[in-house]
């Protein structure tokens, strides 16, 4: 495990912005696993400068995203689509048929959970896999739990995640109950993972996340188990 540490919000867009930006350079048909969440932000402005300057092109990439509301559709301005829409999917030039995302608003959400797992696996799997970091550990939607998904599935949130996410929405009863998300298997099986985890409210789950023990009640805690895994974080932990 790798940990570096980032002066501020600022910086840390900046840097994870270069790491993907390497990694692209690398391997321009990269699969990436991506995040919402108000932490990656600033890594998709930095991303959509680096491809305004020609740095980087998303042409060959392909992406798949971590999560999705279920019952909002894609034009939701809280939907997961809407947020990669706005922040990443129309600013560079990623062809729109390679950006995949589960969507929470089909009737028939087991067959949808299906239809992700074979289009990651048909994509050859994750390669580069970003991480946000819920308040209570979760990774995607993978709410702590006495059992780990493997797979993509339908999860019921937590009352934590609700009231975490209940910012974005008008009152906390608009917030979705459900989600559709990657599974585990697909987040550890990424050849390699970047967390990013931004500011002082995290400071507790970071460090349960890195060094408490690995449990289902931590579901972030299993990434100590990851064989090629970058924390960027702009906490300072003392260890
Ligand atoms: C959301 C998403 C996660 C994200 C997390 C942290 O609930 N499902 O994928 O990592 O919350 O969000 P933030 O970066 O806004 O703290």
């Amino acid at each position: 495990m790798e940990i570096i540490y980032a002066q501020n919000n600022l910086k840390l867009g900046q840097i994870a912005a270069r790491w993907v930006a390497r990694e692209i350079l690398v391997c321009p048909n990269l699969v990436l696993g991506l995040p919402t969440g108000s932490t990656p932000i600033g890594m998709y402005q930095y991303l959509t400068l680096l491809y305004q300057e020609g740095i980087i092109s998303f042409t060959q990439a392909r992406t798949f995203n971590l999560d999705e509301y279920v019952g909002l559709t894609a034009d939701h301005p809280q939907s997961y689509a809407f947020f990669m829409s706005e922040h990443f999917w129309s600013k560079v030039d990623l062809p729109i048929e390679n950006a995949d995302i589960p969507r929470g608003d089909v009737s028939d959400l087991a067959a949808e959970c299906r239809r992700y797992d074979d289009a990651i696996q048909n994509a050859g799997g994750i390669g580069v896999q970003i991480l946000g970091l819920g308040s209570n550990g979760h990774i995607g939607f993978n709410e702590p739990s006495h059992n780990m998904e493997i797979h993509t599935h339908v999860v019921d949130l937590t009352p934590a995640t609700i009231r975490a996410n209940t910012r974005f929405f008008s009152f906390s009863g608009a917030v979705p109950r459900q989600a559709i998300t990657m599974g585990v298997g697909s987040i550890m099986r990424a050849r390699k993972i970047l967390l990013l985890v931004s500011g002082e409210s995290k400071r507790d789950i970071l460090s349960k996340t890195l060094y408490g023990p690995v449990s289902t009640e931590v579901p972030s805690s299993i990434l100590q188990l990851h064989a090629d895994l970058t924390v960027l974080t702009n906490i300072k932990l003392l260890r």
